[in-house]
């Protein structure tokens, strides 16, 4: 016997890493944005945005880094190559680019932008991921990334985290030229090697000697790089190079900029930090969570000469990107979680159909208030409108009945103390 044709049901789930933000995911998302934001202000920065798609060719370079390898890209109708932005710092140094000599300098811009990465999923990181980023172009030297880390540490404050559950790691990578310049390993060859250090702790020794080996270094330069990463103290730090190097001068520039400040206990020196883009060239920093058991939290440095990779003419320029991921995934573990239950000021009902036309009145009057109000659109009885109001975590329910709207009047429940009175339209609205 022929079966009726049934359609397969479509596949529900998100694609592998992506997320969908349903009304209380959206809530925390919110909450969390807002806290961006709000710290973005404090600190005087301007909002940006650029398109999610840009050209390839704005992330492929030269240099080895995952994040090449992890971009979402295709061809488009026109046959352009065409990427999903695996991080927001191309499209602004091609922003600033733009603008050229018109910017006003110094530039503080922030911008909260989705950004796309095929990456090995763990916990904390997935294939999509909201990014905010603060950047700073046109001041040189260590105020600058002092003031992003004032940012940093006032966002993190705002959620109730403290420098018992979060710290930053700071070295500068002049720490790593230095010690190659000695070893005779020429600037060609810096980048390239900076990306091969970062994987240090994440790939088996000898892959990376395989790697640095067809750099033209042979293992005893890479004894000295890793002896040189466990460096955990400025005072050691200065003992190798000495105490008029670049990198110990710039670092203790901050940590006594930190200290004025007032977050110095969330900063500590660790050479093993250089980070895995091939753009920075100065100071650069991790935020991770004290408890060691999520990925970085976010990760930021200087990039002064990024303008000239693109064609332009170099502004120095730092920088941070703090992922939306992580973050949610601590404040679980440290039970900060904000409570987002879902509120509203007013539920409007009408008692029967004759009082239709006064409840959308009355529920005019209130939004023109600016008060948040859900008019009930069907024929209901009154416990399904308590109910429902109660679900939704209304203030009030407002009850449109023919008696008391003959007199000008509505009854109004509030709903925390179970208060009932009788008000006019006017005595509504505050
Ligand atoms: P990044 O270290 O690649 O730096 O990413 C910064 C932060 O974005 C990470 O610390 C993490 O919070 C978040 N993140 C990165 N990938 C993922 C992922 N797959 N899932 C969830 N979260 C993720 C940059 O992207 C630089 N462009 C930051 C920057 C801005 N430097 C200067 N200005």
């Amino acid at each position: 016997m022929a079966r009726p044709h049934v359609r397969k049901r479509m596949e529900l789930s998100p694609p592998r890493g992506t997320r969908d933000f349903f009304p209380e995911e959206m809530r925390l998302r919110n909450w969390l944005f807002d806290h961006f934001r709000e710290t973005a202000r404090l600190f005087a920065f301007e909002e940006y945005d650029a398109p999610v798609l840009e050209s390839l060719d704005l992330f492929t370079r030269k240099a080895g880094e995952e994040i090449v390898g992890q971009i979402y890209h295709f061809e488009d109708k026109g046959g352009r190559a065409v990427a999903l932005r695996p991080e927001m710092t191309p499209s602004l140094a091609r922003l600033v680019l733009q603008k050229g000599g018109s910017l006003a300098l110094p530039v503080r811009w922030f911008s909260i932008p989705q950004c796309w990465r095929y990456e090995r999923m763990t916990r904390g990181r997935k294939r999509e991921h909201y990014q905010w980023n603060m950047d700073i172009f046109g001041v040189e030297g260590a105020t600058a990334e002092a003031e992003l880390l004032a940012a940093v540490t006032t966002f993190l404050s705002r959620l109730g985290l403290g420098p018992e559950d979060v710290g930053i790691k700071v070295s500068s990578r002049k720490v790593l030229q230095g010690v190659l310049g000695r070893l005779g390993v020429t600037d060609d060859r810096f980048e390239a090697v900076c990306i091969l250090v970062d994987k240090l702790e994440k790939v088996p020794r000898d892959v990376i000697e395989k790697d640095m080996a067809a750099l033209g270094l042979g293992a005893d330069v890479i004894d000295r790089i890793v002896a040189t990463m466990s460096l955990q103290s400025l005072d050691e730090l200065q003992d190798v190079l000495g105490a008029d190097h670049e990198a110990v001068r710039e670092l203790q520039e901050l940590f006594s900029l930190a200290q004025g400040y007032g977050y110095e206990r969330w900063l500590q020196f660790d050479a093993s930090v250089v980070r895995g883009l091939a753009y920075y060239t100065g100071i650069v920093f991790e935020a991770f969570d004290r408890g060691a058991t999520l990925r970085a939290i976010c990760g930021g440095g200087r990039y002064d000469r990024l303008l000239s990779t693109f064609g332009g003419t170099d502004v120095p320029a730092c920088g941070f990107g703090f992922g939306d991921v992580v973050i949610v995934e601590l404040l679980k573990d440290k039970g900060l979680l904000p409570d987002t239950t879902r509120s509203i000021d007013d539920f409007v009902f009408a008692f029967d159909s004759a009082q239709r036309t006064a409840a959308t009145q009355v529920a005019a009057a209130l939004r023109g208030a600016g008060r948040s109000v859900e008019l009930v659109l069907e024929e209901r009885k009154v416990k399904w409108a308590f109910k429902r109001a109660d679900r939704l975590g209304a203030a009030r329910v407002v009850m449109v009945a023919p008696e008391e709207w003959q007199r000008g009047e509505v009854r109004v429940k509030d709903l925390a103390t179970g208060e009932e009175t009788n008000l006019k339209l006017e005595d509504l609205e505050q």
